[in-house]
């Protein structure tokens, strides 16, 4: 099949590839840019473990094309850490939080609840779930991944960090 080249930023990167029209956006950012913390757990675009953040949207990449993300401006959880490499709010406070235990869901987890903070800096329990219901994990119950989104925005916002409660 005839292959298209195609250019995006990634991670503040420009990036460039040759991919057939049918090349998932998924595929394009595990296989031909070995960008593998972006994962794949279906095929029914319910779990959200492939979700990136594209022009300040939250995208499952495997419900896109990569031609379809031509030109656009996409975040991975390899774009996460912060300039010096130290973790970002979100990725400290899973790790402060236990918010991950196998960690197939968390950079899916943690690249929603990103662009969930900048679209509500400040959500409430029933928010974050409601706001993270697009992403399944089947290890932590989730209650300690609204503790780590309440981390992060505590973190972010300069304020007391409150728990959810029990
Ligand atoms: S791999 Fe499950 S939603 Fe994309
Ligand atoms: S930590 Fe295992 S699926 Fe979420």
């Amino acid at each position: 099949m005839a292959k298209t080249h195609i250019t995006m930023k990634v991670n503040g990167t420009e990036v460039e590839g040759l991919v057939e029209p049918r090349t998932l956006l998924v595929h394009f950012i595990r296989e031909n840019l070995q960008m593998t913390g972006t994962h794949i757990g279906c095929e029914t675009t319910h779990c959200g473990a492939c979700t990136v953040d594209i022009d300040g949207m939250s995208i499952k990449s495997c419900t896109m094309f990569a031609v379809q993300a031509e030109g656009s401006d996409v975040t991975t959880i390899e774009g996460m850490a912060n300039a010096d490499g130290s973790l970002s709010a979100l990725q400290e406070g899973f790790r402060m939080m236990h918010g991950l235990q196998c960690g197939f869901c968390t950079p899916g987890m943690i690249l929603r609840a990103h662009r969930l903070l900048k679209e509500n800096p400040s959500p409430t329990e029933a928010e974050i779930r409601m706001g993270i219901s697009g992403n399944i994990c089947r290890c932590t119950g989730y209650q300690n991944i609204v503790k780590a989104i309440q981390y992060a925005a505590a973190k972010i916002n300069g304020t007391q960090f409150q728990e959810a409660a029990e």
